[in-house]
């Protein structure tokens, strides 16, 4: 890999770092919607929030939407589990974010921003307001936004309710209408029928920063980087048994064994990619990629040495999960307690062989029938882990035998 494409936290160092405020916003604005759609949608983004749906389909299904009010949401949630490259975009590059989600209002015809800040981040919402009101006194929001008369736009912060699931788009924007933060039945989509039942776009705060760099550099340099199915550059949280932990910008497509090069962490025996709701990826398979086409991620990798009890590990997620279930889907109300205690039965050594196939069972059920990704991922991290990881988990099942090899997707 090139070491060069790679830029820790020093933040100064990440491509936002050399864009300036107003750069992508005038860019975008010296030409119809519809033209810098077509930017975005030349440049290939996928949502950095982790499901990497297509951003300029997202705004070109909201563009035509029918429907007088629309809104642009930014999910700035950010609860997965060794997640905090967000955390680092809102405190040094918040002018991208806010420059993206107004590219993203003149893009689908929207009026109204919400930024929904994890409540965790509470300590930054007076920072971010801050810049809010700098770029209302430099006219980039408010009535006539860089002087284009007939687009205002203006953005409001909303604080997260400190539930996990509340990043669930649909949840997100339950809790943003005061009520219970639980997942909808879709269709329909927020696209659609979003906040308040209006058209909403709901991104990532990494995509929109993103969004706002396609249109100061070009979607051709985007393009020209990556891979052809997941292009661009991304940012990675980088914890765990490593010498360089931090904030990282990667080119998407980088192997698991580059990653762990550049952040010190060639030691590990396992890389759990895509925080609690990832897979957990071991040594001999550190020449898979790290893209929307092999293992896809909202940026979390937590890197697990050889010390590690990958049983504990799985065990602590699915404790948070436990708490974080919102519990109104049977797969993952009734599933999650299932899996932990056939977790607690194994690091007893008291689960049987029968026992472990029948809980693998139960984990991708849950995987095809919970109602949102929080009970369809719970399960991901033991069932790689018993896969991929027999040797730790037959030492401990009452019967030694190696279970039903399933066939399972990456
Ligand atoms: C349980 C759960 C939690 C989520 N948390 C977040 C989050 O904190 N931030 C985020 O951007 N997306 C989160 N998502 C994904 C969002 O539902 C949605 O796909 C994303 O905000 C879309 O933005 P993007 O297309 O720019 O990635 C979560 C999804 C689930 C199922
Ligand atoms: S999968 Fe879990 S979090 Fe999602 S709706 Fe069902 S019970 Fe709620």
């Amino acid at each position: 890999m090139t070491t060069s494409a790679a830029v820790q936290t020093t933040t100064n160092r990440l491509t936002f770092a050399a864009i300036e405020a107003g750069q992508g916003l005038n860019a975008a604005l010296k030409q119809p919607p519809a033209d810098a759609l077509r930017q975005v949608a030349f440049s290939g983004l996928r949502g950095r929030g982790g499901a990497g749906f297509s951003t300029s389909l997202k705004w070109e299904l909201a563009a035509k939407s029918a429907g007088e009010r629309k809104y642009v949401v930014c999910n700035a949630d950010e609860g997965e589990p060794g997640t905090f490259k967000d955390r680092v975009i809102l405190a040094d590059f918040a002018d991208l974010v806010f420059e993206g989600m107004t590219i993203g209002a003149w893009v689908i015809g929207a009026a109204h921003g919400i930024v929904y800040l994890r409540a965790e981040y509470t300590y930054l919402r007076p920072h971010l307001e801050a810049v809010l009101q700098r770029r209302r006194d430099a006219g980039l929001l408010g009535s006539a936004v860089a002087g284009q008369n007939g687009f205002a736009f203006d953005i409001a912060i909303r604080m997260g309710s400190g539930a996990y699931v509340c990043g669930e788009e649909t949840a997100l924007i339950e809790s943003l209408e005061g009520q219970r933060g639980e997942p909808r039945n879709r269709p329909p989509f927020p696209i659609d029928t979003g906040f308040l039942g209006n058209p909403t776009i709901v991104n990532n705060v990494e995509t929109f920063a993103w969004v706002t760099c396609i249109l100061a550099k070009g979607a051709d340099w985007f393009k020209g980087l990556g891979t052809e199915k997941s292009t661009g550059h991304k940012l990675f949280s980088v914890s765990g048994d490593c010498a360089r932990p931090g904030v990282y910008e990667l080119p998407m497509g980088i192997t698991v064994a580059e990653l762990l090069e550049e952040v010190g962490g060639e030691a590990a025996k396992a890389v759990q990619i895509g925080g609690a709701a990832g897979q957990c990826v071991p040594a001999a398979r550190f020449d898979r990629t790290i893209a929307y086409e092999d293992i896809p991620t909202g940026g979390s990798v937590i890197v697990l040495g050889p010390q590690r009890d990958l049983l504990r590990m799985s065990r602590n997620f699915l404790e948070f999960f436990l708490e974080e279930s919102c519990g109104q889907c049977t797969p993952c109300r009734e599933g999650i307690p299932k899996l932990l205690e056939g977790v607690e039965l194994l690091q007893n050594g008291r689960c049987s062989m029968t026992y472990l196939e029948e809980l693998c069972g139960l984990g991708e059920t849950m995987q095809q029938a919970s109602k949102c990704g929080l009970g369809q991922s719970a399960p991901n991290a033991l069932l790689s882990i018993v896969e991929h990881f027999q040797d730790e988990i037959l030492g401990r099942v009452v019967a030694k035998r190696p279970p039903a090899r399933r066939e399972r997707t990456a």
